[in-house]
């Protein structure tokens, strides 16, 4: 998938295959609903897909959604808007998810989740919105069925503790159940060259 995202998009925020493979293989069953409310250029729907479960998301930027949305059968069961509308999809329950949100540093203004509008700049409002979209994410989560969140700290400037902060305010929501650490193998790509490992932290909806 990776291989075949277009050149004219910036794919340094794209997770590999292999990590979306082996969570769904360990926690899902053929036939599973998986949802990925950030799906970017849809990795999560594309290898769900593959591996016969049921591929749901969410993508607020029209070109990835397009673009994502191409590459799978079940196309209209991503919709193009905000993950804070997931309420207005009339989405079926889901059985699992992983995700990885958009990340921003401490010290900066530009919100991802809003686009950089500047009614919405700043570190303590892309918290603020990240735990109000987690509320709507467990709302069409069956019971039992775990969350899967992607994050990294991030080494700049200055340091931004986003697996602590991502873990603070989902906890809110939904049940902390486990941390683990990926070390990636092989050739890393140009945009992981920082970075060893990635941290996904395990929810479950109560
Ligand atoms: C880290 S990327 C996800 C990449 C994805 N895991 C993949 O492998 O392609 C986060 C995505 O969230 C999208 N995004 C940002 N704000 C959003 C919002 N409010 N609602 C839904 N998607 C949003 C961004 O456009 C970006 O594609």
């Amino acid at each position: 998938m990776g291989q075949n995202t277009p050149h004219l998009m910036d794919n340094c925020d794209q997770y590999p295959d292999s990590l979306v493979r082996y969570f769904i293989e360990h926690y899902t069953e053929i036939g599973a609903r998986v949802f990925d409310p950030f799906i970017g250029f849809g990795t999560t729907a594309f290898v769900a897909e593959e591996m016969g479960r049921i591929p749901y998301g969410i993508e607020a930027d029209r070109e990835r959604f397009e673009w994502g949305a191409g590459q799978i059968e079940h196309w209209q069961n991503i919709k193009h808007d905000d993950a804070a509308n997931i309420a207005a999809h009339d989405f079926p329950l889901m059985d699992f998810c992983i995700t990885s949100p958009p990340y921003m540093v401490a010290n900066g203004d530009w919100n991802p989740l809003y686009s950089g509008d500047p009614a919405y700049d700043g570190y303590a409002c892309y918290l603020q919105r990240l735990e109000y979209i987690f509320t709507q994410i467990a709302l069409v989560m069956k019971k039992g069925a775990l969350v899967i969140v992607q994050s990294d700290n991030i080494h700049d400037e200055v340091y931004t503790p986003l697996v602590r902060d991502f873990h603070n305010l989902i906890s809110k929501t939904l049940t902390p159940q486990a941390e683990i650490i990926i070390r990636w193998t092989g050739e890393k790509p140009e945009y992981h060259q920082d970075y060893e490992h990635t941290h996904c932290l395990v929810f479950m909806k109560a």
